[in-house]
């Protein structure tokens, strides 16, 4: 950290400055889950090989809705038996230190960043969350945890009729669908938080991008949306990226490293602004 960082963070810190953070996969990498666009992503049907921008997509599952419910079990088990690690963390601590003055706007729909400690009120799971299923007829908005009896799949595991019968809409009876956004959909405020994302990063002092590519929508929005308004981005990923380009762009820092090792200094030098404010 350069001093210069030191003391921009301390001076939004100190006086009670709104703090974003914005994750994306690079952050969950060294809690084991491999990235978006790494060389581990792909899926084979029958004797096809896909890659998630060809699975995760509406047209898959209308045409092979069994192959693509085995390939989010069988990722949701990945997810499962990864753990939390120093990066998530020290997110969870910046909001038990900012409270209202911290938001987390998440690309992952790993969990992890709940499992670490924060709040499901002030993280905003902009893709979804792979441990939940929802109906894929939209009967209800309702989203429910994918039940426990549904276990995590190998990689040629294939569905029981068990496993059917409890992915069934609790409301109608129909099938469900992973709660996540595929590619050729759009965001929403109702499961993904759009507007609420927008209104957010309107308000914020600070931004912190960690680990994303910026291949996604609405978060090159939320980053332009902190600039436009006088606001700091830090990027926050081992290699360059659009985020680094609009930090070094606008006076911003880009910090070039692994995130479980950059983020706990950063929530740390946040916190003892926090702790500093003597405002009245
Ligand atoms: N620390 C920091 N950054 C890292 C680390 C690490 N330990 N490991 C990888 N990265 C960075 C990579 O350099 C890359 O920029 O994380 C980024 C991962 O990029 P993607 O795999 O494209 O993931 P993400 O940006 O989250 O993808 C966005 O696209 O496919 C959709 O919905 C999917 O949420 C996903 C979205």
């Amino acid at each position: 950290m350069t001093p210069h960082l030191t003391d921009t963070l301390t001076a939004i810190a100190r006086r009670g400055g709104r703090v974003t953070v914005l994750t994306g996969a690079g952050i969950s990498a060294e809690s084991g889950i491999p990235t978006f666009r790494g060389p581990e992503g792909y899926w084979t049907v029958g004797s096809k090989v896909y890659q998630p921008q060809e699975m995760a997509t509406q047209a898959m599952f209308a045409r092979r809705p069994e192959a693509v419910w085995r390939w989010y079990l069988y990722r949701r088990g990945v997810c499962l038996h990864a753990e939390p690690n120093a990066g998530h963390r020290a997110l969870a601590q910046l909001e038990a230190r900012l409270g209202d003055r911290f938001t987390l706007i998440t690309q992952n729909v790993d969990g992890l960043h709940l499992r670490a400690g924060n709040s499901a009120a002030r993280t905003y799971q902009i893709h979804g969350n792979i441990h939940f299923m929802r109906c894929a007829q939209s009967c209800t908005a309702d989203v429910y945890p994918i039940p426990a009896s549904v276990p995590p799949k190998g990689k040629d595991d294939p569905l029981t009729d068990a496993d059917r019968r409890a992915l069934r809409c609790p409301r109608c009876g129909g099938m469900t669908r992973p709660h996540v956004l595929w590619f050729d959909e759009y965001y929403d405020e109702t499961w993904y938080r759009f507007k609420s994302s927008l209104r957010v990063a309107a308000q914020t002092d600070l931004l912190i991008v960690v680990g994303t590519s910026g291949a996604t929508n609405l978060p090159n929005q939320v980053a332009w949306q902190v600039t436009r308004r006088g606001g700091v981005v830090v990027d926050v990923n081992l290699q360059t990226n659009p985020f680094a380009e609009l930090a070094r762009a606008t006076g911003g820092f880009a910090l070039q490293g692994p995130a479980a090792q950059i983020l706990p200094a950063l929530a740390e030098t946040l916190e003892r602004g926090a702790d500093s404010d003597n405002r009245p």
